[in-house]
């Protein structure tokens, strides 16, 4: 098991607010499948086909059935440690933000509630035209479902080429500029502008924690990097705190 150096556990226990930002890696023991490393998503298949504007406009109905496939996989799965205890940090800390990557729900599910959804989430869909927001699932009367307005829908998650939320990735800045202690977890940091929040919180003085099972382009800037399961070294944290 990681030890927790005790510097963490003083930041901590001093910080006026914490940011939380986690990638796909704090879903892989749920059994939700990474993007990249061992096993990862795109080893066996393209972001370009499956996972932007250009590949939904060349084949929607594939790429719809994609993210169906995504979603009965999301339901299929639980939470893990790793969720539970990001959630019990928003209950430890007065003033705690949890940004996210992921799109699975999964946070949403372990109870988490100020969350930043920097790439949307896969429970929600959108039409491709007019934008219509659509919760919930859509009854599937044909392979691929139209708005009213005659646009084709397609999942509320940001692909490869397209601007993030506005809002969200204002808020996910202006959480990292004034957290002063930021944990990245599970993520491979390859990704902008999420890779960059890190950097940016550590340039305005905040104390940067890395959690991953293998090191990345972050750890040398971090100034702590805890080499583990996000599902084991959360919990011990937490543990080590109350
Ligand atoms: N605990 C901690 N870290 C883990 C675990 C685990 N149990 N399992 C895997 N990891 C780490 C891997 O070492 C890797 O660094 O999680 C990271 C997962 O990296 P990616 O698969 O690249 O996922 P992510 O960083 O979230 O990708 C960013 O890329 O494809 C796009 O939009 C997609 O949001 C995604 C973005």
């Amino acid at each position: 098991m990681t030890d927790i150096p005790e510097q963490l556990i003083e930041h901590l226990r001093s910080a006026a607010k914490v940011v939380v930002s986690t990638g796909a890696g704090v879903s892989a023991e749920s059994g939700v499948p990474t993007f990249r490393g061992k096993d990862g998503i795109w080893n066996k298949m393209s972001p370009q086909e499956l996972a932007s504007v250009d590949g939904f406009m060349a084949n929607p109905e594939l790429v719809w059935d994609w993210y169906q496939y995504r979603r009965e996989l999301m339901n299929k799965v639980e939470p893990n440690p790793g969720h539970e205890a990001i959630c019990k940090m928003e209950r430890l800390f007065d003033n705690f933000v949890l940004i996210t990557q992921n799109v699975d729900n999964l946070h949403q599910r372990a109870g988490s509630s100020n969350i930043i959804e920097l790439h949307g989430n896969a429970t929600r869909n959108k039409c491709f035209s007019c934008n219509e927001l659509f919760e919930g699932d859509i009854n599937l009367k044909d392979k691929l479902p139209h708005c009213h307005c005659g646009g084709m829908i397609r999942p509320d998650v940001v692909w490869f080429g397209e601007m993030l939320p506005e809002r969200a990735i204002q808020n996910a800045i202006k959480s990292a500029e004034e957290a002063e202690v930021f944990f990245s977890v599970g993520t491979s940091a390859m990704v902008q502008p999420a890779a960059s929040l890190p950097l940016i919180a550590r340039q305005a003085g905040a104390f940067v924690v890395e959690i991953n099972i293998e090191s990345t382009s972050l750890t040398n800037i971090a100034d702590i990097f805890l080499q583990g399961l996000s599902g084991e070294v959360l919990p011990h944290l937490i543990a080590e705190l109350t």
